[in-house]
């Protein structure tokens, strides 16, 4: 089962609202999903415990270093997609998820273009290959990308990132009010209703558009390879 992390140093870049966006989504469509909410402000807790039940997600709150495999180990035969949110740092936690990660997803935003907080996170992974002999794959997803960012706009920020060999997700994530409402209202894009919060069909077209791109990347039956990934570099790392 694929482990998914969505990681950006920098505070605010999207990553809660898009791993949840994916959550949602993927749980959908039939996958069992666990979250692993690995940030103190446990917004994606929040959401779980205002949503009551949703079909097919687990939330695992309050993630130490030391508890995130023993998570992945007792959860794995019931999940079919892991997926971590991570706190806006680069810190121990931050990077023993990435290391335990298949995927890292890395939310910037679209608007803005601060990929500052994006490099501290490229530049862990490259410490991870370097160090640590692990390739862990990896892609930018723009998000909070509004019609006034042109398609011009961001196939130019596609190829900068791309002149650097890093891949970008063909779905941009909108910036709609339904993606906000979810954290207030709990449950997902397929419980709003569609009388009380604008454009619903078009953000489920998007977040459908968005898991559909990441199962392409990511089926759910990966084979997981490699020795157990044990770190003795967690402090140098952080
Ligand atoms: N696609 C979007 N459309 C509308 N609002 C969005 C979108 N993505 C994020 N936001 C809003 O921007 C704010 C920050 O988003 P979010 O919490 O997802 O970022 P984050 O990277 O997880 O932040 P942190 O680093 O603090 O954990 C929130 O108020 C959220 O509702
Ligand atoms: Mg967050």
């Amino acid at each position: 089962m694929p482990v998914i992390s969505f990681a950006n140093a920098k505070g605010g870049a999207g990553k809660t609202t898009a791993a949840l966006l994916l959550a949602t989504e993927l749980a959908h469509q039939g996958f069992r999903v666990t979250v692993i909410d690995g940030d103190p402000q446990r917004w994606i807790s929040q959401w779980f415990e205002t949503s009551g039940h949703v079909r097919n997600i687990e939330v695992i709150s309050e993630v130490t270093i030391a508890s995130l495999q023993c998570h992945l180990r007792e959860m794995g035969p019931r999940t079919d997609y892991f997926i971590i949110d991570l706190a806006g740092a680069r810190d121990a936690l931050v990077t023993t998820a990435i290391g335990l990660s298949d995927h890292v997803m890395i939310p910037v935003q679209g608007s803005a273009m601060d990929a500052r907080g994006a490099a501290q996170i490229l530049d862990l992974l490259s410490f991870l290959k370097e160090k640590a002999n692990l390739d862990i794959a990896h892609s930018v997803v723009l998000t909070r990308v509004t019609s006034m960012v042109t398609t011009k706009a961001l196939l130019m920020i596609k190829g900068l990132l791309a002149a650097r060999g890093v891949h970008v997700l063909d779905t941009p994530i909108g910036e709609r009010i339904a993606f906000k409402e979810l954290f207030e209202i709990g449950g997902t894009l397929h419980t709003l209703d569609p009388a009380k919060v604008s454009n619903v069909d078009k953000a489920k077209e998007n977040a459908r558009a968005f898991a559909e791109e990441v199962m392409r990347l990511m089926p759910a039956k990966v084979i997981r390879t490699g020795a157990p990934r044990i770190f003795g570099f967690r402090r140098s790392a952080a």
